[in-house]
């Protein structure tokens, strides 16, 4: 007798230790037997046996696929969404909490009692949305170019055109390829960025060498704009992985001229802060509003998807400016007002 009593215990010290919630349900829907993961998964500061399903999980098709198990002894498994907050039940029953996905699996365990497994899936669900966005984003923002690059070869392979017409249709095509390339090439560096394969080399350098890169990538683009870019460095030293921060400013002095008038200026200022380079780019364009300011970090997220479509922009941009602030442990923010300008400021640790 005292060793099946053993057995008894070290079983449910097993299923205690399941890092899956396990619960045992009873044909009229009572909760007969719950493990500490289930309780910390639903967020339920009581204790969760002796309560009703419906208590726990109101409103979802639970009740109906546990009854479906007890009718035909089938395994079913399923995702049901939930809600989950610090203050538990207030939250489940009066779905004012988090939303929450669970993947479930129900089994029959004899004519009285199924066992529930299930498993906290919300991150895996958001990182498939995330994944199916993000193909269908990069998927759009190469058919752009690819049907002006097919549309005008296929014009290139008539034969009644003049020299003129064919050396335009021959730019039209390159310069679209270019911008193939360049989407090609900041979503490598994004995936590597992401995968955090790149643990950048750091080297010490000085602000000024990092401005005069920047000036030098970016000089064309604001020559075409007529737009002045004063360059402010406080030569400084900073250790940091140099053509990835020289990378993050282009974009962030790129975005400056692109969304701002002809013949305005534009600076890039750096100033010391304690412990911390503040890199500055200010515009006096036409800025953003408040809504819009906590998004423009996202991937392929753009304001006003025409005008910066023009520019041949992705809406990638910023993320790269983001991600590479988080590399060197830094920060970047930004502040603007409609119609008046914006102000970026990328914060980096100096060493
Ligand atoms: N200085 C700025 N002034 C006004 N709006 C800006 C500024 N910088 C960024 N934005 C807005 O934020 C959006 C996202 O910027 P981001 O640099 O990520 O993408 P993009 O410039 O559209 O494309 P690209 O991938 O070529 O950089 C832009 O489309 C633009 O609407
Ligand atoms: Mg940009």
């Amino acid at each position: 007798m005292p060793k099946k009593r053993n057995n008894k215990d070290r079983y449910l010290q097993i299923i205690e230790a399941m890092g899956e919630g396990v619960l045992l349900i009873s044909r009229k829907h009572r909760i007969a037997l719950a493990n500490s993961s289930a309780q910390a998964m639903l967020g339920w500061s009581g204790t969760i046996k002796g309560k009703r399903l419906e208590e726990l999980f109101s409103g979802t098709e639970l009740e109906n696929h546990v009854d479906s198990v007890f009718k035909d002894g089938k395994k079913r498994t399923f995702r049901i969404m939930g809600y989950h907050d610090a203050i538990g039940e207030d939250a489940v029953l009066k779905g004012k909490g988090r939303e929450k996905q669970y993947e479930f699996c129900i089994t029959l365990l004899d004519e009285k009692y199924a066992v529930a497994t299930f498993s906290d899936v919300t991150m895996l669900e958001r990182l498939e949305m995330v994944r199916q966005d993000f193909v269908s984003n990069v998927s759009h923002e190469l058919k752009t170019p690819l049907t002006a690059i097919t549309g005008f070869a296929e014009t290139l392979a008539e034969e009644n055109l003049s020299e003129e017409e064919r050396k335009g249709f021959a730019r039209i095509i390159q310069k679209n390829a270019v911008h193939m390339q360049g989407i090609i090439k900041d979503l490598l560096l994004l995936t590597s960025l992401d995968r955090a394969e790149i643990a950048p080399m750091m080297e010490r350098t000085t602000d000024t060498r990092i401005l005069q890169d920047v000036k030098a990538y970016t000089q064309y683009k604001a020559q075409t704009k007529e737009i002045e870019v004063i360059y402010e460095p406080s030569d400084e030293t900073i250790l940091c992985n140099e053509s990835l921060v020289v990378q993050a400013l282009v974009n962030l002095v790129v975005n400056a001229i692109s969304y701002s008038p002809e013949n305005s200026k534009v600076t890039l200022r750096t100033k010391r802060k304690g412990e911390m380079l503040e890199f500055e780019v200010t515009d006096h364009g036409y800025g953003i509003s408040e809504e819009d300011i906590p998004r423009i970090f996202e991937r392929f997220y753009r304001v006003d998807k025409a005008r910066s479509r023009e520019d041949g922009g992705t809406g990638i941009g910023l993320s790269i400016v983001r991600h590479i602030a988080i590399i060197h442990k830094g920060t970047i923010k930004a502040e603007s007002r409609l119609g008046e300008g914006s102000v970026f400021t990328l914060s980096l640790p100096v060493s």
